[in-house]
């Protein structure tokens, strides 16, 4: 009853009285009052005024499969919903079903991720309610090498979405080469991408896009010192779908160009912080080499200028890039 309840109160921004939400309902206003009761509960922002009645002011915080398939609907139509209340990580449950049955543009999301998998070959940490985790899966007709900038363009694609999303305050991020997601005050990191694609016969069958971002966390623990969450630096408790939402629609908007890295590496560029810097290449097991980061070409590579003054491009896959003194 307090799901029709709150479809009701979904469907106007102006009050309805208690009386004509009851008899909508089939139930008295006192009934009415008792559900808003437990909307609130529930973390809805009810406002409820004498002689005027009930408005929803604010969406819960909330993440299951009916909220996020209503969400998705609305904000990516056409994209298909792999949910799990549980999973060992988005990105393998997108893998999983790329194999059988899941279509071009589904996305695979979890409540809770408990073996999240970072870039080379590193864990990814994410908290049941202070985290967003998901994965995108798309069935391009694209060739293998034009795959490699699509994981910055993912990192864009997010970052975008995060600065409107956090307009009000002015928030600027920043994205350290290839993708993750910065806080530049802070210099630490509020997000990462691992990107993976599945090939068969040399032509690719799924290109999966996983996003993880640290929302709410007021702490990490003290092996992660470059986590930071949107909670710790801009004082704003994200909802998880509204972020959601906002990076689809910012997807689909630009999704035309996914391919085309001539349309967003201005926009890239100027959100990348590595560039301009000396940077430590790290590169298997060997010493790190310093570098200077100079820019980043239409393959997606970091071209660096070495110490013995020669330039080089290298591959987001291959490296790891530190700061000088420390993170970023
Ligand atoms: C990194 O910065 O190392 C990349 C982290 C990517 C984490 C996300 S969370 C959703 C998706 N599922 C995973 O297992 N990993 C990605």
């Amino acid at each position: 009853m307090k799901d029709k309840l709150l479809c009701l109160l979904r469907q106007t921004d102006a009050y309805q009285s208690g009386e004509l939400l009851g008899r909508q309902l089939g139930v008295s206003r006192a009934a009415v009052w008792k559900l808003v009761e437990q909307l609130r509960q529930a973390g809805y922002e009810i406002a409820a005024v004498s002689r005027r009645g009930y408005l929803l002011v604010r969406e819960a915080d909330i993440l299951n499969q009916v909220e996020a398939k209503r969400v998705l609907c609305a904000s990516a139509p056409g994209w298909s919903l792999f949910y799990e209340t549980s999973t060992d990580s988005t990105n393998l449950m997108a893998k999983r079903a790329a194999e059988t049955c899941a279509p071009h543009q589904s996305v695979f999301l979890a409540q809770d991720q408990l073996k999240g998998r970072g870039r080379l070959g590193r864990g990814w940490l994410s908290q049941p309610d202070q985290s967003l985790t998901f994965s995108l899966l798309l069935r391009p007709e694209a060739s293998p090498e034009k795959i490699a900038p699509v994981t910055l363009f993912a990192g864009l694609i997010v970052v975008q979405a995060l600065e409107e999303l956090l307009a009000d305050c002015g928030a600027q991020l920043a994205i350290k080469w290839p993708n993750d997601i910065i806080a530049p005050a802070a210099g630490q990191k509020v997000g990462g991408i691992l990107t993976e694609t599945l090939l068969e016969e040399n032509r690719i069958s799924a290109l999966i896009i996983g996003i993880g971002l640290n929302l709410s966390q007021s702490s990490f623990p003290k092996d992660l010192p470059q986590a930071t969450s949107i909670l710790a630096q801009w004082s704003v408790k994200l909802r998880r779908l509204d972020v959601l939402a906002t990076i689809m629609q910012n997807l689909i908007r630009h999704e035309k160009t996914i391919f085309t890295p001539a349309a967003w590496l201005p926009d890239y560029r100027k959100h990348c912080l590595s560039l301009g810097r000396e940077v430590l290449l790290h590169e298997g097991q060997g010493e790190a080499e310093l570098c200077q980061a100079l820019d980043v070409d239409e393959t997606g590579q970091l071209l660096v200028l070495d110490e013995r003054g020669r330039k080089r491009a290298v591959r987001a896959g291959e490296v790891s890039v530190r700061g000088l003194n420390g993170y970023i």
